[in-house]
């Protein structure tokens, strides 16, 4: 962590929960947020609940996000949706090349570079996800895959746009697993994002972009995570569906 960056608390709700549930938890989580000073908090829902889930976050510091998008702004994708709809249903952010998407619904490297510039011309705040599965950490590919997935996402990012984007790095068999990454593998991991950053597009944004850590965060571990150096916030699924969790991992101590 580093005073600096604002930290980020982003709970993925992947498929789940029910309409009541979602409303409950967002009533909930809104109820327990201060001012949104010292830290940023943000939900990523079925895109089905946005609309409803918008409307109870108003007048609060919580943001609402949807976990994926298309990069056309209209035409014959059934089943997908443009950042626009998103933006109209009071989504304010999105998530991008999660590796559910990646790797469950088969979204290509090159994809990301367009959904990232279709979300920031319809003003919706990117988290770009990226992370190595099981195998290419093993085979010591990890640096290799994540500079390839950061190459071809950021291909057209301005230096101007990058206090607008995040990245979370999600090691693929961290997720879901209970098996949390070491806080060196984790420093490791955002130190050589951060680098790669700044070497494209200079030191200060390298300084300035977020870098969240996802995968099997809950209440005992996050405060560790958070100290290591160059993470910036947590992308939390599981754990972000209850408040006896969720609430927790909100209001760790920094
Ligand atoms: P998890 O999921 O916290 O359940 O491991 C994280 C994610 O997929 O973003």
């Amino acid at each position: 962590m580093n005073d600096s960056r604002k930290p980020y608390i982003a709970g993925n709700w992947k498929m789940n929960l029910d309409r009541s549930r979602a409303l409950d938890l967002i009533k909930t989580i809104k109820g327990r947020l201060g001012d949104g000073s010292d830290r940023e908090v943000a939900v990523f829902s079925p895109a089905v609940y946005l609309a409803d889930i918008s409307a109870v976050a108003q007048g609060s510091p919580l943001g609402v996000g949807a976990q994926n998008l298309w990069y056309d702004k209209e035409g014959a994708f059934t089943g997908e949706l443009a950042a626009h709809m998103l933006r109209e249903v009071g989504a304010d952010r999105v998530l991008v090349g999660h590796s559910e998407r990646r790797h469950v619904f088969g979204e290509k490297d090159d994809w990301m570079a367009r959904k990232l510039r279709a979300a920031l011309e319809s003003d919706l705040l990117p988290i770009l996800c990226v992370g190595e599965t099981l195998d290419e950490r093993k085979g010591n590919r990890t640096e290799r895959v994540l500079k390839r997935q950061l190459e071809t996402a950021f291909l057209d990012i301005r230096q101007d746009e990058i206090r607008r984007v995040t990245v979370a790095y999600e090691p693929v068999w961290a997720i879901g697993t209970g098996e949390v990454a070491s806080p060196e593998q984790v420093g490791e991991a955002h130190r050589f994002v951060r680098r790669w950053i700044a070497n494209k597009l200079g030191a200060e944004a390298g300084s300035a972009i977020r870098i969240l850590y996802g995968g099997s965060v809950n209440p005992g571990n996050v405060k560790t995570l958070m100290a290591v150096e160059d993470v910036d916030g947590v992308l939390v699924g599981g754990a972000s569906l209850k408040p006896d969790t969720f609430l927790p991992i909100i209001e760790f101590e920094r």
